[in-house]
């Protein structure tokens, strides 16, 4: 494939690091990825020449509102929506999502039901569970063995009564890709929201809402090679109707109406800086088709290898690989799994120690390890791949995971 990892590599500084004489092998990517130079360079632009806080009548401060709005433009080619405004910041993912569910709470009333996942990362069922204080009723759907949602579970819960359902995008710890444009069918027949935690997808697939059509949907930039900054994209119009919590001074216009306090103006800069880098992966005459070609090729690179490790690891008779198979856009590149008689975070952590930096536990998808009855023994391994990871990292870990096995 046309894919020159080890070009690409040069671009992450911290690709350089050892652990003792081995080379770091990051594959903590779902936890967070590595940041190239490119967006090193524009958080720290940002701070050698704009600092300002926003809305001022100076130069420095005139930059930083263009660096603002020049990020939302870029995420709304990212993600495919129709126009900037559609775009709002935060400080996380989370936080975003907590301030939403305060906002929608003020539209809930006793007896309206609300649909989460058993699939999903605990930041997209904490804060819709907290609608239970206004007297929603809470449903989760199940997760299948095979860790699928239980599409008919989901489509029986459905009623007039539902009036919100957040599914995830992509698991982030067994990277099953849910059948969205069934549950967005479904959900707008029956009156309801639907909230889409997009973290775990929007690294490995191009993102398209026009097309997806979520009432809302949430992104976090460390997880696509940018810094620490969540990302809220809302169907035009609709954030209007949301009653968030707002200061005096504060503007009730989409998209500001939920972006609380200062942002993170230096890492909005680094922001831009990341989707330019994907779409530099890309051809095409406009910013969105480069993303689209970029983020395609990212994927069929990513897929190859989590396919091979899979394969690898499903060889070695100890080991369990958890998840639905890949190909046809079902799975990111994520791969979870469990070493007979061995505590995960004890397997991680073995790994680690060769540089190897994969995570052990239940990555806040706490329902999916309770669900596989994996509590009691730290839950799974998790191996994620970013454009940045080769098949040697991949026999590197398939070789430990044997080494360990040896008495
Ligand atoms: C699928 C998924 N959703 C939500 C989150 C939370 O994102 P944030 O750290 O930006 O709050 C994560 C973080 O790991 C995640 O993997």
């Amino acid at each position: 494939m046309n894919f020159d990892v080890e070009r690409h590599r040069l671009d992450f500084p911290s690709l350089q690091r050892k652990v003792g004489d081995q080379p770091a092998a990051y594959l903590d990517g779902p936890g967070g990825t590595q940041v190239p130079r490119s967006v090193i360079a524009a958080i720290a632009r940002y701070y050698e020449t704009s600092n300002a806080n926003a809305h001022g009548p100076f130069v420095t401060s005139e930059e930083t509102d263009r660096i603002v709005e020049q990020t939302r433009e870029r995420m709304a080619a990212l993600l495919g929506a129709p126009s900037p405004a559609c775009i709002s910041f935060g400080a996380n993912m989370t936080s975003l999502a907590f301030a939403l569910a305060r906002g929608l709470s003020r539209l809930i009333a006793p007896g309206d039901e609300v649909i989460i996942t058993d699939l999903d990362h605990e930041a997209n069922r904490g804060p819709w569970q907290t609608l239970a204080e206004r007297g929603a009723v809470i449903h989760s759907v199940r997760m299948t063995p095979d860790g699928q949602l239980d599409m008919a579970q989901l489509q029986s819960l459905l009623s007039a009564k539902t009036k919100l359902v957040a599914v995830g995008y992509s698991s982030n710890s067994l990277g099953t890709v849910n059948d969205l444009a069934t549950i967005r069918e479904w959900s707008r027949a029956a009156g309801a929201w639907m909230i889409v935690d997009a973290v775990h997808y929007a690294p490995h697939f191009p993102v398209d809402v026009t097309t997806l059509d979520p009432d809302f949907l949430l992104c976090s930039a460390y997880k696509f090679y940018g810094p620490h900054v969540g990302i809220l994209y809302t169907r035009p119009g609709l954030l209007d109707q949301v009653q968030t919590d707002r200061l005096r001074p504060q503007s009730a216009e989409s998209p500001y109406r939920i972006e609380t306090g200062t942002l993170n103006f230096a890492a909005l800069a680094g922001v831009s800086a990341a989707v330019d880098y994907l779409a530099g992966y890309g051809e095409g005459e406009t910013l969105r088709e480069r993303i689209i070609h970029g983020m395609t090729r990212i994927h069929a690179y990513e897929e190859e290898l989590a396919r091979h490790l899979c394969e690898q690891l499903s060889a070695i008779p100890q080991v369990t690989v958890y998840g639905q198979r890949f190909g046809a856009g079902l799975r990111a590149p994520t791969v979870s799994f469990t070493v007979a008689g061995a505590d995960s975070g004890e397997v991680a952590k073995r790994l680690g120690e060769q540089g190897l930096f994969v995570w052990g536990g239940h990555f806040y998808a706490m329902r999916v390890v309770e669900s596989l009855g994996l509590e009691k023994t730290g839950g799974l391994v998790r191996v994620g791949i970013s454009l940045y990871n080769t098949r040697e990292e991949i026999e590197r870990v398939c070789q430990c995971v044997e080494e360990l096995l040896r008495p």
